[in-house]
């Protein structure tokens, strides 16, 4: 309800206020998922090491985990011996897939092809995964 008896230039500044609080409530409504969209995913950021048990990857298999925000790919290429890469695709980004026969890391989107050491075999990605730092202490792989 508005006071009649306030002159024109409050009433006018009254709305005026009224109208940019909703303005400003709208716009942070619209725009926070798309700040969180455009946001790096900071979800494990702090956290330099990860540890997993080294029986969480098969000899001939892959683990697929997150690590400082990010999906990362660890594999037993043979007995006692391990490789971690980032999964996600150099091409445009999609996550890779372990293929455990022929043994390699296929990528969904535009099939491309990466092994075991992360080089690519084939399709459009332009340079290899990204490794990452694996260390197997004890029954424990530390990745990071
Ligand atoms: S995003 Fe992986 S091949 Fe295109």
């Amino acid at each position: 309800m508005v006071n009649d008896s306030l002159p024109p230039n409050q009433r006018r500044f009254f709305l005026t206020i009224i109208l940019g609080g909703l303005s400003t409530a709208l716009a942070v409504v619209a725009g926070w998922p798309l700040f969180r969209f455009l946001s790096p995913d900071t979800g494990g950021a702090d956290v330099e090491i990860v540890e997993i048990p080294r029986a969480s990857v098969d000899v001939g298999g892959a683990h697929f985990l997150t690590y400082r925000g990010r999906p990362v790919v660890v594999l037993q290429k043979s007995a006692g011996e391990f490789a971690a890469f980032s999964a996600v695709c150099t091409h445009l980004g999609c996550i890779v897939k372990w293929v455990s026969d022929p043994g390699e890391f296929l990528c969904p989107c535009h099939a491309g092809r990466f092994s075991t050491d992360g080089a690519v075999l084939g399709g459009p990605p332009p340079k290899p995964l990204e490794p990452i730092p694996v260390v197997l202490a004890g029954d424990l792989l530390r990745i990071g």
